[in-house]
Parts: structure tokens; sequence; C-alpha cells
């Protein structure tokens, strides 16, 4: 369940900053109704509602998104000993939050969490828990513009560069248009990371879905106002292009590395999500 450890912010209307637009869906917002968490409106509970009534299991999709999350920063912690992330486009802060994940795996493990909607921004607090021995910050920038988030002080003065670093890139990139090349993005990104670095990233895709539902939706995200770029596998085998997949390499994100998730799995198409990890050489 979300945890953004405060009450329901439409009941708070003095906490709300005026940059934040409730009349509009945003993609953070909708993502936490999904979820069950309190951070949404009724705009963003009517386009949620739009999708479920088309794409019944999009709730277990964004339940099984942060699962696969979760595993792969618990892999990438445990098995391959990496102690920095930078996990851009975090979302409203649901517990467990990847510093929980790694630091549980060691305390000293260091954090930056990026995203640039107004309402993770009020939610900030709740990811700023570090323990002491770790330290964890918080950037409001886009991803359109990784210079910024790579040069901003608040990363520099958290993570060190020069050390494997895990990069994440979660149920993000479909909200980037071709127009704003996807591509290069994740390009100067991955490019920045030093070798021994991991990419982490997951992708809805319209790959299992009738060609009925996939125009729904489309038509759904479009009335909401939100921009969105379903990828198919080829799509999404791109933004691991040069790199190094871990096994099994590119999964449902149901079943990647799932052995320890309680049986049965979601089907691919109830998920409608890739998920990998790979290594940057
Ligand atoms: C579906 S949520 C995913 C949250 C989290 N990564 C997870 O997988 O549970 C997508 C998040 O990406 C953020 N986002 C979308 N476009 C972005 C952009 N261009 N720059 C930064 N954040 C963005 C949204 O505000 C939202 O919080």
């Amino acid at each position: 369940m979300p945890d953004s450890g405060f009450r329901s912010i439409e009941h708070d209307p003095g906490r709300l900053p005026p940059e934040i637009n409730t009349s509009v869906a945003h993609p953070a917002r909708r993502y936490d109704y999904w979820l069950g968490g309190k951070d949404n409106f009724p705009a963003d509970r009517e386009a949620g509602e739009a999708v479920a009534a088309v794409f019944p299991s999009v709730r277990i999709g964004v339940l099984e998104n942060r699962r696969f999350m979760c595993r792969a920063v618990r892999f990438l912690a445990r098995e391959l000993g990496i102690r920095q992330f930078l996990d851009i486009g975090t979302g409203i802060p649901t517990s467990p939050n990847v510093h929980e994940v790694v630091q549980a795996v060691d305390p000293a493990s260091r954090v930056v969490y990026v995203d640039n909607d107004p309402i993770v921004l009020v939610h900030a607090r709740a990811l700023l828990t570090s323990s002491p021995e770790g330290a964890t910050a918080y950037i409001d920038a886009d991803l359109r513009e990784p210079e910024k988030i790579l040069n901003h002080p608040d990363l520099l003065r958290t993570l060190d560069l020069s050390q494997p670093t895990g990069l994440l890139l979660v149920a993000i990139l479909h909200f980037i248009m071709d127009a704003d090349d996807p591509y290069g993005v994740v390009g100067r990104l991955v490019g920045a990371m030093p070798s021994g670095s991991h990419l982490v990233v997951s992708h809805v895709t319209a790959d299992p879905m009738p060609p009925e539902v996939f125009a729904r939706i489309d038509a759904a995200n479009a009335a909401a106002g939100i921009p969105f770029r379903f990828r198919t596998r080829e799509e999404f085998a791109r933004f691991l292009d040069g790199l190094e997949p871990v096994p099994p390499g590119i999964q449902s994100i149901a079943t990647w590395r799932a052995e320890d998730e309680p049986p049965p799995r979601p089907s691919v198409a109830d998920t409608a999500t890739y998920g990998a990890v790979a290594g940057i050489p």
C-alpha cells in the first residue's frame, strides 16, 4: 500500500502549492490511485477508471511493477554490491521506497530521487528518511533534461559517479514521446554511468493486447491529456542497445527473477509491461 506518511492531500488544501493543477489528471496521481493511495483527485480517479474499464488488470500491473522494482534493486544491492542509485520518475512515495529496500541490505546505501511532478515534490520529505549511515536526496527535474539531473549539486553531493550506480527508469519511459528523443536521453544517462553500473527499466506495451483494447486505452489516455507511448518488445530492447542484459533478459515484470514471489504469477497480458536489468559496460 502506498504510504507517503501524510493524510489525503485532497482534504488538506493548505498544503497544495499553486502549481498543482487538480483539475487535470497527472500520471503520478493516477498511478497512486491504482496503487490504492490517497494522493489523488477526481480527475486522476476518473482517468484511472477509464483505463480500468477496458484493462481491468491495470491494478495488478502497477503492483507487479513495484514488486519488479523492489526485486531488481535488491538484486543489484545484494548480488552485485551496488550501493548507490539514481531513481528517475520516482512517483509519490510508496513504501517500500528504493532507499528502504537497499538500505535494508546496506544502511550506507545512497539514493537520489528525481521527478518532475509538483505532487511528488510535496511528498519528498517521505523520501528523505535515510538511515544515518546512508543518504537520500530529491531533485525536482525532468528526465528530458538529463544534463540538469547529472550536474545537479544535490546529485553530485550524494552520489559518486565514479562508482557503480543503479540507474532506475521504472515505468517512466512510456511518458516520453518519440519527439523528445527517449533513446538519446537514455543514452546520455547511461553514458554518464561508470562501468559496472546497471540500468533497471520497465515499460508498458500493447504487444499482448487485442488491438481494440490498445485503441481504447490510447483514447482514454488522450482524453485525460496524458501523453503515452506504448512500445513493442523490439522498441523496448532498443533501450538496452550496447548493454549487457542480466539473465533472464527481457521478461514480463511479473516473472523477472520472481521465483520467490507467491504463485500464480500474473500473465503477460495481465501486466502488459516489460522489465529488464542490464549491465553498463
Ligand atoms: C507510473 S509512475 C512510476 C513511479 C515509480 N517509478 C514506480 O515504478 O513505481 C511515473 C512517474 O514518472 C514521472 N514522470 C513522468 N514524466 C517525467 C519526466 N519527463 N521527468 C521526470 N519525471 C517524469 C511521473 O511524475 C510519475 O511520478
